[in-house]
C-alpha cells in the first residue's frame, strides 16, 4: 500500500516511487506536516517540525502541554485562520455568530484502494490498481463543522492529489471564505517560484524568481485563468535545471479564479497554498450541505523540471483526459479563421476543404461567423441558428459535401457569450451576468451569460443539440473570448452573490458534461482567445486546447515550451499559418512552421487554395510526417533541450516509451557567425545504437547523450531541421 498509518508515531506516510509525504497527529489532535520530498527511511521525522524559538508573541494552544508548541510556528497540514496561526490560511469559515476564527483537529481516517470522484467537478481518475486514497476526517471543535482532507497517491508516478470537503452538520448556516485545495509547509525557504505568466498571444512565459520574506501570489480574478497566469506553479531549488534538482509542481484542476500563495515567514519557512482565489469567493453552506474544492495535483521530481513535466504529461493524458479521443490520433485539421475571418460563404469553406483533402488534411473546421447575423464581432453571438444564406444552403448540405471528400467536419461555438446586438440578448437581457445599477462592460463587443442558471444552460444545450442533430458534426471548437465583469446573477439572493464566480464554473462543467453525455464521440477543442483557459479542468472535457492565437513559429516557441511545463503534446493545439504572420508580420520558412506545429495536435490555419504548388507539396510531406511521428511525439517523453529564451536557437526531442525511436527538432532563431553549435541528447537508452535516418550514421545512445552532436552549418534565420533516430 502506498499509504500507511504508523500507529506508534500516529503518522501518515504516503509513498510514491521516488517521494515520501509525511504528517502526524500531534497532541491536541492537530495535524502537523513533517516532510515532502525525496524518499526517506522509516525514521520518525517528527523532529523536523520543531520550528525556531518561540516567545510571548507566538500564542500557545491550551490543548498542547508544551509551551514550545504554537500554531503560529508549527508546520500545519491544513492551516486555519484566527486560532493562533498568522500565516496564510487554507481554511477560513465565518460561523453563525459572525466570527471567522477557524480550527481543525483530527477525528478519524480511512485508507482504501482507488480514487473517489469529486461530485460535479473534473478530477484525475484511477483504478484500484493504480492508486490509493486517504481520507482524514477532522472537526472544528467549537463549531462542529466537519472537514475531510483527501489524498490520493498514484502508485507508479510521483503524483499526490489533494482536495478538501466541508460538511455543515451544525445547527446554522456558515460561510466559507477561504478553502484551498492544498497546503504545503516546507522547513526552509531556499526555493525559486516558477510560474507561467503571459498575455494574449504570449501565453505561458516561464518566470522564475526567488522567494523573499513576504507573500507572493499568482492568481486570477477574471473568472478563468486568463492569459496572464496559469493555474500551475512549481517550487524549485536555485540549482534546479531541466535535468537535475528538486521541483515541486502544483497544478489546479479548475477553470475559474485560482490563487497560488507562497509565504516565507520570519523563521525562513515556506507555506504554499493552491486553490480557488479567496478574493471574489464566498459560499453560504446551509445546514446539511457539503462543499468540495477542486483538485490540486502535486508532482515531485528530483530529476529536474523535465521529469516533473513528463509526469504531468502522462498523468493528464491517461488519467485526466477522457473519452474515445484521449489517446487516439486526432485528425489533421484546417481552420478557416486566419484565412477568411468573418468573410466566407459555404462555397469558400468547401473550396478550402476540397484542396485540403487532396493534400492529406483530414478535417475542415468552420470557425466563427456561420450563425445568426454574425458577419462581424458586434452581432449575433448567442443566436445559434445557421445562416443558410451565407452557407449557400442548409448546414447539412455543406457538411455532407465535406464528408463526401473523406473529411471530418468541425464547427465553432462560443456558448457562454452573447452580443448585445443579438436576438438572444433582446429576448433575455436578464440571462447575462450583471450587477443592478451598474453599466455592463463590453469586451470584444460581448457580454457573458450567467452560466450558473440552469435555464441558460438548457437553452445552450438545446441550441447545440439542434445543430448537432441536423448533421454529422465530428468536432467542436469551444471558444471563450472575454473575462467576467459585473459578476452578479439575477436568480441568487444577496448573501449568495459571492458564489457566482464559482457557480459559473460549475455551470460550465455541467454543460460540457451534458453535451459529451449526449454526443460521446464528439472531439472538443477548447479555446479562449488562444490559451486563456488552457487548464487541466478543460482537458477533462476537451483533450486538445488551442494553445495561442499566436501562430508565428518564432513567437510560438516560448509559448509551447512554457505550456509543456504542465500540458502534454497531445493537448496542445498547434497549426501552420500563413506568412507574413498575422500579428508579427514575420516571414518564416514553411518547413519551420510545420516543425513547430508538429509538437502539438497538428493542423493548418490558412487559405490553402492560395498556396503555391511548392507549398502544397510541403503540406503533403508535413501531413505524412504527422502520421509517421505520431507515436514518438504523442506517446513519447518530451525533453526540452534548448529553451528559446536566448533567441538564438531552440531544441526539443521526443523519445518513444520503448526508447527505440527519437525525434529531435532544432529551430535556428537567429544565426550567429563563427559559433560552433552543439547539442547533447537526452532520454535515450545508453545501451542501444541509433541510426540517423537522414545521414545513415549510427551512434550509441551514450555517445549521443554524453558527446552529443554538432549541428549542420546554417546561415539563415528561422530555419529548422529534425533528426530522426531509430534503434538498429
Ligand atoms: C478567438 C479564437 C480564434 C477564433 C476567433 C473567432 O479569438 O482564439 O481562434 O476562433 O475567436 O472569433
Amino acid at each position: 500500500m502506498s499509504i500507511r498509518f504508523l500507529q506508534e508515531t500516529k503518522s501518515f506516510r504516503l509513498d510514491t516511487p521516488k517521494a515520501t509525504y509525511l504528517f502526524h497527529i500531534h497532541e491536541g489532535n492537530y495535524l502537523i506536516h513533517d516532510y515532502y520530498g525525496a524518499t526517506v527511511g522509516e525514521d520518525d521525522l517528527r523532529y523536523l517540525c520543531a520550528r525556531g524559538k518561540r516567545n510571548g508573541t507566538y500564542p500557545n494552544s491550551p490543548d498542547v502541554n508544551n509551551r514550545e508548541f504554537s500554531p503560529a510556528l508549527a508546520p500545519m497540514e491544513y492551516s486555519t485562520n484566527g486560532s493562533g496561526d498568522f500565516r496564510i490560511s487554507a481554511l477560513q469559515i465565518r460561523d453563525g455568530g459572525g466570527h471567522n476564527s477557524t480550527d481543525l483537529r483530527y477525528v478519524s481516517h480511512k485508507i482504501y484502494k482507488g480514487k473517489p470522484a469529486i461530485p460535479h467537478q473534473p478530477a484525475t481518475y484511477a483504478t484500484a490498481e493504480e492508486a490509493d486514497t486517504l481520507e482524514v476526517f477532522c472537526k472544528d471543535p467549537a463549531t462542529g463543522i466537519e472537514i475531510t482532507l483527501f489524498y490520493t497517491v498514484f502508485r507508479k508516478a510521483d503524483v499526490i492529489t489533494r482536495h478538501t470537503m466541508v460538511a455543515n452538520n451544525t445547527a446554522c448556516a456558515v460561510d466559507l471564505e477561504r478553502i484551498a485545495s492544498t497546503c504545503l509547509d516546507f522547513v526552509d525557504a531556499d526555493y525559486r517560484l516558477l510560474h507561467l505568466d503571459g498575455s494574449w498571444s504570449r501565453e505561458c512565459t516561464v518566470e522564475r524568481e526567488a522567494l523573499t520574506r513576504c507573500i507572493k501570489t499568482v492568481s486570477s480574478k477574471r473568472g478563468y485563468a486568463g492569459h496572464q497566469h496559469n493555474p500551475f506553479v512549481a517550487l524549485v531549488r536555485s540549482e534546479t535545471t531541466e535535468d537535475q534538482g528538486e521541483a515541486y509542481g502544483i497544478s489546479l484542476i479548475y477553470s475559474g479564479n485560482f490563487a497560488s500563495e507562497t509565504q516565507v515567514d520570519a523563521f525562513y519557512t515556506t507555506r504554499m497554498l493552491m486553490g480557488i482565489n479567496p478574493e471574489g469567493f464566498g459560499w453560504r453552506l446551509d445546514v446539511g450541505e457539503t462543499f468540495y474544492t477542486p483538485e490540486a495535483v502535486m508532482v515531485y521530481s528530483n530529476e529536474g523540471l523535465g521529469e516533473m513535466s513528463r509526469t504531468y504529461h502522462k498523468l493528464y493524458r491517461h488519467n485526466l483526459c477522457r473519452g474515445p479521443w484521449k489517446t487516439k490520433k486526432r485528425p489533421i485539421l484546417i481552420n478557416n479563421w486566419e484565412a477568411t475571418r468573418f468573410t466566407f460563404d459555404g462555397n469558400k469553406i468547401y473550396s478550402i476543404a476540397e484542396e485540403a483533402s487532396k493534400l492529406g488534411i483530414e478535417m475542415m473546421v468552420m470557425d466563427d461567423g456561420w450563425f445568426g447575423t454574425r458577419d462581424d464581432d458586434k452581432h449575433g453571438l448567442g443566436d445559434w441558428y445557421v445562416n443558410e444564406k451565407k452557407l449557400n444552403g442548409p448546414l447539412k448540405d455543406l457538411v455532407d459535401r465535406i464528408h463526401g471528400l473523406g473529411m471530418k467536419f468541425g464547427i465553432w461555438f462560443e456558448p457562454e457569450m452573447v452580443n448585445p446586438l443579438s436576438d438572444l440578448y433582446e429576448a433575455h437581457p436578464d440571462w447575462c451576468l450583471k450587477v443592478d445599477g451598474r453599466t455592463m462592460s463590453t469586451s470584444r463587443n460581448q457580454y457573458v451569460l450567467d452560466m450558473s442558471r440552469e435555464d441558460v444552460r438548457d437553452y445552450l444545450l438545446d441550441c447545440m443539440a439542434k445543430i448537432m442533430d441536423s448533421c454529422q458534426i465530428d468536432y467542436i471548437k469551444w471558444d471563450f473570448n472575454r473575462p467576467l465583469t459585473e459578476v452578479g446573477s439575477a436568480l441568487l439572493p444577496a448573501e449568495r452573490q459571492k458564489e457566482v464566480f464559482h457557480r459559473f464554473v460549475l455551470g460550465l462543467y455541467d454543460l460540457l458534461e451534458r453535451l459529451l453525455d449526449r454526443y460521446p464521440n464528439l472531439l472538443l477543442e477548447g479555446c479562449a482567445s488562444g490559451g486563456g483557459r488552457y487548464d487541466p479542468a478543460m482537458l477533462y472535457y476537451s483533450p486538445q486546447y488551442w494553445a495561442s492565437d499566436e501562430t508565428d513559429a518564432m513567437e510560438r516557441l516560448p509559448i509551447q515550451f512554457g505550456s509543456s511545463m504542465c500540458y502534454p503534446a497531445s493537448s496542445m493545439g498547434a497549426h501552420v499559418s500563413r506568412c507574413p504572420s498575422h500579428h508579427m508580420k514575420r516571414t518564416t520558412p514553411f518547413e519551420t512552421r510545420g516543425n513547430v506545429a508538429l509538437w502539438g495536435t497538428f493542423g493548418y490555419e490558412l487559405d490553402i487554395t492560395k498556396l503555391t504548388d511548392e507549398e502544397k507539396e510541403l503540406v503533403k510531406v508535413q501531413c505524412e510526417e504527422y502520421h509517421k511521428y505520431f507515436n514518438v511525439i504523442h506517446n513519447g517523453d518530451l525533453y526540452r533541450l534548448i529553451p528559446p529564451y536566448t533567441r538564438e536557437e531552440a531544441a526539443w526531442m521526443f523519445v518513444s516509451p520503448d526508447k527505440k525511436e527519437a525525434l529531435v527538432t532544432v529551430v535556428v532563431m537567429m544565426t550567429k557567425l563563427h559559433r560552433n553549435r552543439y547539442i547533447k541528447l537526452r532520454g535515450l537508452d545508453p545501451e542501444k545504437n541509433y541510426k540517423d535516418e537522414e545521414t545513415g550514421k549510427i551512434y550509441n545512445g551514450k555517445t549521443l547523450m554524453n558527446a552529443g552532436l554538432i549541428f549542420p552549418e546554417y546561415r539563415e534565420d528561422f530555419t529548422s531541421f529534425k533528426i530522426h533516430l531509430t534503434e538498429i
